[in-house]
């Protein structure tokens, strides 16, 4: 209680709209745990932003025959709109063209500079003669010296994760126009991860509350051995490069975007007037944070980040946790733009509600392994999770109590043995719905509150309050208010989900949300409060509504296709 956090997604790249799984693996989750947090009377700072910089961006410009800029700007925008509507919490959703952030990379590097983590030399980088440029990061494919992956990057293998180097790729070729580079010497700038390898390494090691997987992959990338890495680049799209000599050089993209998770609190505050306020989410040790983020991101969140914030003068707070997800597939397949499989944010929210999404897409998060998004599994899961297990039991709760009991919450008497069970499940479910929250497993989590609505509709079917009402009404208060205090739990414990019906949901209960908080979620409801009148929040769906929402899609596409 009253702890501070800082949560953090990952930055989406701004070339075009996240699709449902980029969602997923960063900022839905996120928003799920930032709520939770300030439910539980958490001070919490919420920030992301749109990571604009990189060759990828400066490629979707060239395509389109607009400045790079002119295209963050739109897709910025844009997402932030978008954001808005999938009712993400950011405190502050930011940029890394925002003059705070250029200015804060500068100056963080700067400090780098003079403790002598950075140095000049010259590398070995291929070349493409046909294209007659350099081919760093994204420009390069090849096979990967570790794990024989042949479409691997210059920069990170997709297959097996590691981070490379352009010179490592075997059979390296020309993303652009696919020809054999030759090897050329340039000059560059590098950061000394060597140097502080003993110091991530025991940074892993002591850091038990990152999970086994982020663990394991980043003690393998140590063990491997850290190579240093060039930090400059030649694009003119970027961050200028602070050192000497360094004129016309650009920071690498990913050398900057971490840097954002400081920026963009530092920004917060200046914001509000709170100028220094920053300093107590970053500097003390005592604010914890989490970082959500899809698997690849993992070393560039416990190695590179981590080794940053070592080698600065600061003492800043290193990732005290990291939630990863595996990847979200789409039927089974890969998304692809190009070959229109999956479907995007902006699309989503044309065919459905934003909480059925939210719903759906939590309780399929690849917490473990690969998982596919399909819309059998939609239906699944809106129609028995969501309607028959909480919807259903939420509203015949609520609805005998409204008509048959004069809408007033009644007495609890005397409790038998079968009370007495339900009671302990309650609280038994709470600790372990708890548990998985604070461990940011919240699939498993949103599984476990349907779970607790499963349990107050055997509940209600064992203790038929629609007969005994005619025979004893003591012993139906006390069915009526058990069953209440589990549909008020199902409802609270609901609001960090789909926050929207779950306030719905709370307001037929006659509460507002402002004076609830997560702990309530395991009280008794004390008798003689009063709720109002009950209506149905939740709708099933058919496999025919399925056809007519992908029609829709098509036409959706049909008409933006331009
Ligand atoms: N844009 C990157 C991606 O989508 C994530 C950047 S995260 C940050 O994979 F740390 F750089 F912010
Ligand atoms: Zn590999």
């Amino acid at each position: 209680m009253g702890d501070k956090w800082l949560v953090c997604s990952a930055w989406p790249y701004a070339h075009g709209i996240p699709h449902l799984g980029n969602i997923i693996g960063s900022i839905l989750s996120a928003d799920v745990a930032a709520r939770y947090l300030r439910l539980k009377g958490c001070e919490v700072v919420f920030v992301s932003g749109s990571d604009e910089h990189g060759t990828p961006i400066e490629v979707e410009a060239i395509k389109r025959g607009i400045r790079p800029k002119e295209l963050t700007d739109e897709i910025h925008s844009r997402m932030k709109k978008l954001f808005d509507r999938w009712n993400i919490s950011f405190d502050n959703y930011s940029r890394t063209e925002n003059p705070v952030h250029i200015k804060f990379v500068q100056e963080f590097y700067m400090d780098l500079y003079e403790r002598g983590y950075i140095f000049e030399d010259e590398m070995l980088l291929p070349f493409c003669p046909k294209c007659n440029r350099f081919l760093p990061d994204r420009f390069v494919h090849g096979t990967c010296p570790y794990c024989g992956f042949e479409d691997a990057r210059g920069d990170q293998c997709d297959k097996c994760g590691r981070l490379l180097t352009p010179t490592m790729l075997i059979n390296p070729r020309c993303s652009i126009c696919g020809s054999k580079p030759i090897i050329k010497k340039t000059k560059h700038w590098f950061f000394d991860l060597p140097k502080l390898s003993n110091d991530i390494e025991k940074y892993i090691l002591e850091n038990s509350n990152l999970p086994e997987n982020a663990r394991n992959m980043s003690l393998q990338v140590i063990r491997d051995g850290l190579k240093p890495r060039s930090i400059t680049r030649d694009n003119k799209w970027g961050i200028p490069a602070p050192f000497p000599g360094a004129e016309g050089k650009t920071i690498y993209v990913w050398m900057e975007a971490v840097l954002g998770y400081i920026s963009a609190t530092i920004e917060y505050f200046s914001k509000k007037g709170e100028k220094d306020r920053w300093k107590e989410f970053w500097l003390n040790p005592e604010t914890k944070s989490v970082y959500f983020i899809g698997k690849d991101n993992i070393p560039f969140h416990t190695i590179i980040f981590p080794a940053l914030l070592i080698a600065s003068s600061r003492n800043y707070n290193l990732p005290w946790t990291v939630a990863s997800t595996e990847y979200l597939l789409y039927e089974g397949q890969k998304f692809s733009k190009s070959r229109r499989i999956g479907i995007w944010i902006d699309e989503a929210l044309e065919l459905l509600p934003t909480d059925i999404w939210r719903f759906t897409l939590v309780a399929l998060r690849p917490e473990v392994r690969d998982t596919s998004f399909r819309w059998s599994e939609l239906l699944n899961v809106i129609n028995k999770m969501l309607n028959d297990d909480i919807g259903n039991f939420i509203y015949r709760t609520l609805s005998f109590i409204y008509t048959r009991m004069d809408g007033v919450v009644p007495e609890r008497h005397e409790m038998d043995e079968i009370d007495k069970r339900t009671v302990d499940e309650i609280a038994s479910m709470y600790r372990r719905i708890t548990e998985y929250m604070d461990e940011f497993r919240i699939r498993l989590a949103l599984h476990e509150v349907a779970g607790l609505a499963r349990l107050g509709n055997r509940y209600l079917n064992e203790r038929e309050p629609w007969n005994t009402i005619k025979t004893d009404w003591e012993r139906t208060c006390t069915t009526m208010n058990i069953a209440f205090s589990i549909a008020r739990s199902v409802a609270i414990m609901l609001l960090p989900f789909i926050p929207s019906s779950a306030e719905e949901l709370l307001r037929q209960m006659n509460y507002n949300v402002n004076d609830i908080s997560w702990s309530m979620a395991k009280d008794l409801v004390p008798g003689g409060h009063r709720i109002n009148k009950p209506k149905v929040v939740f709708k099933k769906l058919t496999e025919k509504d399925v056809e007519k929402l992908l029609k829709k899609l098509d036409e959706i596409r049909g008409s933006s296709r331009s």
